[in-house]
């Protein structure tokens, strides 16, 4: 159907190493087919919106390539491609909103409107996408839904209905790996399967749903004078919107509250464009100040504001009691969006076990410009499980393609990074593979170094070759990337000589660039080649797939 279309705006994402997300790869293995001719989009007038992140190697490659590709289709370009960059301070807003006020000035320019047509103005509420019908009596097949916190089988009947791919587990266990005297709390959740076995790979993934806390949830209700025993109908004012609310029917909203609305994420700016609609009438300064936050001069003060100090949904509905008062349920669910499931590296092996699984969490706690410690939902959500506890969980793919076993294999994994190695090691030892080299960083040898007595038997037992890094035990800091270099002659003749493959996981703020740069060196020192040989060489290790990155922030 695309040869037909006349214009198409194109929204991709890149994930992976680079790759297109799931629901586009048939399209992805479509557009790149060489039997498609040249001039096949010759009618076609076409923009691309790119959602992607800089601190990647391939950032946004799939949007390039994609604005590319139609080109040379013969589908004509309307406007340059737009990189949203998920690092910019004002995230995709950063580089969208222009791009947006752009773009339909020129769109009008070429398609004006028809005659009797007005722009619909920002200030105008559009209707909400859902309407919502009050239950009077409670339904009596729905039990009222419930913290986790009884046992396993009052757990399930108060769960998340199950989205697709999901499905429940038992927490057995749950410890700090970390000293109690380090910063930061690192847990060790070892998850039962309740049903059926654990199905799953080194490398996979597992996404975890989490809820929000009570006091949370106890204070959004209060709030926002709810009564959590009262329920609804809900349905989409379009189709298509049905499917992905993912609400019981009829649904409380205590359950919509504790399961659904992700109030402590930071709002987007469709949040913003329907408080200030609430607000127009208003002359106090709070309502004023919703008109400057949506309006082009008032980005900065949004900013400094919001996102800069990470103000959550609640505490600026707390901040705006004139204004919340005006928000019916149905708004609610309109600008507040769901809560996603997280990402967890898998960290046990599958061979030892597959009624088990295990999960290195660190849990998120930090302080801004405001008061209140910022706490992470989901790290936190799992942190506060006891055994016998049940969550939701899927397990995907993750985004590493398999390295070949019969090849010696360089991970790199500094703090939670190393969760996943955990599994490829303890798998290639049962394969007897013992060509294993972890390069592992922390602060602390007494602190935070995870799985310190693991590693030293493997290390003992002649299945591991590891290589520390403790950041802040010595005057002069050492990461992982110094340890490396350390190392450089050993690397090159692994890669060059024996075809090793490196994985590296962890955070992605600094540590990927300069493991990158170190790399670079080796080659260049090692391999004797220049900067630009070096570079090549390693664009061909990351063609290969000998050169892979899994890194979150
Ligand atoms: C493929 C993959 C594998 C992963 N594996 C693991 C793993 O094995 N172990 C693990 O612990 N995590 C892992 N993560 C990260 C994990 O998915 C979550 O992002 C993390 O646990 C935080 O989630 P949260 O819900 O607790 O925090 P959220 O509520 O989502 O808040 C996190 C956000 O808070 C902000 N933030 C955090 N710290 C600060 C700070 N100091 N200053 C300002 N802002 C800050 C950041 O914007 C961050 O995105 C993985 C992620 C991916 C994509
Ligand atoms: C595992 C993983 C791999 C990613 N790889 C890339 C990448 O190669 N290039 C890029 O620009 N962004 C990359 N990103 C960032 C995503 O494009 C960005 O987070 C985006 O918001 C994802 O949107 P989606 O979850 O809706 O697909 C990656 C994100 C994750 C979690």
């Amino acid at each position: 159907d695309l040869i037909t279309e006349q214009f198409v705006v194109f929204v991709v994402s890149t994930t992976g190493q680079g790759e297109p997300p799931k629901n586009m790869k048939n399209f992805w293995k479509f557009i790149w087919r060489k039997v498609l001719p040249a001039d096949c989009l010759v009618n076609v007038l076409y923009v691309v919106i790119a959602l992607g992140d800089s601190s990647y190697q391939k950032y946004n490659m799939v949007g390039k390539k994609l604005y590319r590709r139609l080109k040379q289709l013969g589908a004509t370009a309307f406007m340059g491609c737009c990189l949203g960059d998920d690092q910019h301070p004002h995230g995709y807003n950063g580089t969208l909103d222009p791009w947006l006020t752009n773009f339909w000035s020129e769109y009008l320019k070429r398609f004006p409107m028809k005659e009797g047509l007005d722009i619909i103005a920002n200030s105008v509420l559009l209707p909400t996408r859902f309407q919502l019908k009050f239950v009077s009596t409670m339904p009596t097949t729905l039990s009222i839904p419930q913290r986790n916190s009884g046992p396993a089988q009052h757990e399930e009947q108060g769960m998340p209905e199950m989205n697709r791919g999901m499905f429940f587990a038992l927490v057995k266990s749950n410890f700090r790996l970390t000293s109690p005297d380090h910063w930061q709390d690192v847990r060790l959740i070892t998850l039962q399967s309740i049903h059926a076995e654990f199905k799953y790979k080194p490398g996979d993934v597992c996404m975890i749903q989490p809820s929000n806390s009570d006091e949370n949830v106890k204070r959004f209700l209060q709030i926002m004078d709810l009564d959590p025993q009262t329920f609804f109908q809900w349905t989409a004012r379009d189709c298509g919107s049905s499917e992905e609310l993912g609400l019981p029917q009829p649904c409380s909203i205590d359950w919509l509250v504790r399961h659904h609305l992700d109030i402590t994420s930071i709002p987007k700016s469709y949040f913003w464009e329907v408080l200030a609609g609430f607000s127009l009438e208003g002359k106090n300064r709070s309502q004023n100040k919703l008109q400057e936050f949506c309006s082009l001069e008032g980005q900065e003060e949004l900013f400094s504001y919001c996102n800069r100090p990470r103000r959550n949904i609640l505490e600026v509905l707390t901040d705006f009691p004139c204004t919340r008062k005006h928000l019916s349920l149905s708004h609610i669910l309109d600008i507040i969006p769901a809560i996603k499931a997280r990402a967890f590296s898998i960290s046990s092996a599958p061979s030892n076990s597959l009624k088990e699984l295990e999960l290195v969490v660190a849990v998120v706690e930090y302080k801004t410009k405001l008061k209140e410690l910022r706490k992470g939902l989901c790290s936190n959500y799992l942190a506060a499980k006891n055994s016998g506890n049940v969550i939701q969980l899927s397990i995907v793919d993750g985004t590493f393609v398999a390295p070949p076993s019969h090849r010696p294999l360089i991970m790199i994994g500094p703090g939670t990074g190393c969760s996943i190695f955990r599994s490829y090691i303890g798998e290639r030892v049962a394969e007897h593979v013992m060509d294993n080299y972890l390069f592992f960083g922390c602060r602390y040898k007494k602190r935070d170094y995870l799985f310190k007595d693991e590693w030293e038997k493997l290390v003992k037992d002649k299945c591991l070759h590891l290589f520390l890094a403790f950041s802040r035990d010595q005057a002069d800091k050492v990461y992982v990337q110094h340890v490396l270099k350390n190392n450089g002659l050993l690397l090159w003749n692994l890669i060059d000589i024996r075809g090793a493959s490196i994985l590296l996981s962890g955070n992605s703020r600094n540590m990927p660039n300069s493991v990158h740069d170190a790399f670079v060196e080796i080659f260049k020192l090692y391999g004797r080649l220049s900067e630009a040989q070096a570079l090549s060489y390693m664009e061909h290790l990351c063609k290969e797939f000998r050169y892979q990155l899994e890194t979150w922030s």
